[in-house]
């Protein structure tokens, strides 16, 4: 008797679930990748439902979600929880968990212990770090481990200080020269897809032509394979300077106020609840339960 597994395993897509195999296809289509950032269940719900390719579980949850000034506090058990949320959600759309600073930099070990909880505790498809140079073993060996990992290079915010601050990047010969040779290196490593953060537009076309695997572009011009945006940043829900390359696709910021203000405004007055909020119950219940009370008034 052959025994099957009844549930897909964790190296096993789930019914119908975009294959990883699909991305360089599209790319050859020229069929733009969509990418979006969540950070729950009905956001990665929502996603799945407006047809988004990926879902990132961006790191940028540490500012848009938990309140911080920057990715960096980001902790493994924080983004653990955010994945599992997600990916409860989304169920056609790749997932792809951003490791935290500091869960990759150290060691190749690290590397691949803290890929694996994301696909193994949080049912994630991919992981993505940032960088290029010293962080090229750490994708060899999360890939080795058989977890797809995607690149992220450019405007790389967990070395935002390093980098002279939230700016674009690769905008001298020089330095977009280097861009180029390190999104070589990381698709030579094994990267499924790399994301451009915050480059010139040119510079990303050309990266682009080059590579083989997808790019992904935010702030990089409309010639990438893909684009990515910021959950709270597209729907007009974080409330701070919004980088030039967002756009905005609703106001939902000034939405909540007016709903939350009307509300606070309506328990105060009792024009909140209704009749129709309250649940009744059989009269003769009624009057036992009020025989069986002492009076209030
Ligand atoms: O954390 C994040 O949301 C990201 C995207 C901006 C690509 O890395």
């Amino acid at each position: 008797m052959s025994i099957r597994p009844q549930q897909p395993g964790p190296a096993t897509p789930a019914p119908g679930k975009l294959p990883l195999t699909e991305l360089p296809e599209m790319k050859a289509r020229r069929q733009p990748i969509v990418m979006v950032t969540a950070y729950d269940a009905p956001g990665g719900r929502l996603a799945d439902q407006a047809g988004a390719d990926l879902v990132l579980v961006g790191d940028s949850a540490a500012m848009t979600v938990l309140g911080h000034e920057s990715t960096v506090p980001a902790t493994m058990e924080e983004m653990l929880m955010l994945t599992r949320a997600v990916t409860r959600g989304a169920q056609r759309p790749l997932v792809v968990a951003d490791l935290p600073f500091g869960s990759y930099q150290v060691s190749d070990e690290d590397a691949v212990r803290n890929s694996i909880r994301f696909v193994k505790d949080a049912a994630a498809d991919a992981v993505k770090l940032e960088g290029a140079g010293p962080m090229l073993p750490r994708v060899d060996a999360i890939v080795g481990a058989g977890i797809p990992v995607m690149g992220h290079i450019g405007l790389t915010p967990q070395s935002a200080t390093m980098l002279g601050g939230f700016k674009a990047q690769g905008r001298t010969a020089d330095k977009a020269r280097q861009l180029v040779d390190d999104a070589l290196a990381l698709e030579a490593a094994g990267c499924f897809a790399v994301v451009l953060e915050a480059v010139p537009a040119p510079v990303a076309a050309h990266v682009t032509e080059r590579l083989e695997i997808p790019t992904i572009g935010i702030g990089a011009g409309a010639a990438t394979d893909g684009q990515v945006l910021v959950w709270h940043d597209l729907l007009g829900l974080y409330e701070g300077h919004a980088p030039r390359f967002v756009k905005q696709y609703a106001g939902l910021a000034g939405e909540i106020s007016r709903a939350l203000e009307a509300y606070v405004a309506e328990v105060r007055s009792g024009a909140f609840p209704e009749e129709k909020h309250t649940y009744a119950m059989p009269q003769e219940e009624l009057e036992a339960f009020e025989g069986a009370v002492p009076k209030v008034r």
